[in-house]
C-alpha cells in the first residue's frame, strides 16, 4: 500500500476526488495525512474521511525556509512514499524538495509547459487560445517545470470566464491525479527514473 501525504491551499476539491477514489476497495494507495500553508477551507475533507490533517501557515514563518523545514518536520512524521501537492499555492524550498523528491507530484491547471504558476487558467484565457489543459507533473525546484506524467488537453468555449474554463478543467484534472497515484502504486510509474511519457 503506498502512503500518501497531500498538501492544499484551497477548497481541496482535488484532494477530496483522491479521498474518495483512494476509499474505495482495491485502490492500491491511501491518504495517510493532509497538509496546509493556511487554515484551508479543504482541510474539512480530511475530517470527514477520519484523516489527520494539519497546518503550517506560510505567514507565521520568517522565511520561505523556515516555514519549509517545520513543513518537511510535520511531513516526515507520517513517512509518506509520496507527496502530492493537491493545489498548494506555495513554492516549495529546495530543501524540501529533495528531501521528498523523486515522489512528489502536483496538478496545474493548463497544459504544461504552457501557461506554468499560480495564474495557468486566467493566463490561457487571457492569452486567447483555443485550448489549454490540465497536467500531473513531478516537483523539482522550478515553477512547474518538472516531468510531466499525464496530460489533457481542455477546449477553451467561447463566453468562457476563469471560473466556468475552471470547472470544466478540475475533473480532468482529478481523472489524472488518480490515474498517476494508481500507476505509482502499482509500480506501473517510476518516479526514480529521469523523464516520463505523458499519457
Ligand atoms: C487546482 O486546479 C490545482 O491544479 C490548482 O489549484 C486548484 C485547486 O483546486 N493548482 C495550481 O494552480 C498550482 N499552480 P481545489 O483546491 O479545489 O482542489
Amino acid at each position: 500500500m503506498l502512503n500518501v501525504a497531500v498538501l492544499i491551499s484551497g477548497t481541496g476539491s482535488n484532494l477530496r476526488a483522491l479521498l474518495e477514489a483512494a476509499a474505495a476497495p482495491g485502490f492500491p494507495a491511501r491518504v495517510i495525512a493532509v497538509g496546509a500553508d493556511r487554515d484551508a477551507e479543504g482541510l474539512a475533507h480530511a475530517a470527514d474521511f477520519g484523516i489527520p490533517a494539519f497546518s503550517v501557515p506560510f505567514r507565521a514563518f520568517e522565511s520561505r525556509e523556515a516555514w519549509g523545514e517545520e513543513l518537511a518536520t510535520q511531513l516526515r512524521a507520517w513517512s509518506p512514499n509520496l507527496v502530492v501537492l493537491s493545489g498548494l499555492m506555495r513554492l516549495l524550498p529546495p530543501a524540501v524538495v529533495r528531501e521528498f523528491a523523486p515522489a512528489i507530484v502536483n496538478t496545474h491547471p493548463a497544459y504544461l509547459p504552457e501557461f506554468p504558476g499560480a495564474h495557468g487558467v486566467r493566463d490561457a484565457l487571457a492569452s486567447g487560445a483555443s485550448q489549454t489543459g490540465a497536467s500531473v507533473i513531478q516537483v523539482d525546484d522550478g515553477v512547474d517545470t518538472g516531468p510531466i506524467l499525464a496530460q489533457e488537453r481542455v477546449a477553451i468555449e467561447p463566453g468562457d470566464t476563469e471560473e466556468s474554463l475552471h470547472a470544466r478543467i478540475k475533473p480532468v484534472e482529478r481523472r489524472l491525479l488518480i490515474d498517476v497515484v494508481r500507476r505509482i502504486a502499482a509500480g506501473d510509474l517510476d518516479l526514480s527514473t529521469s523523464a516520463h511519457p505523458a499519457h
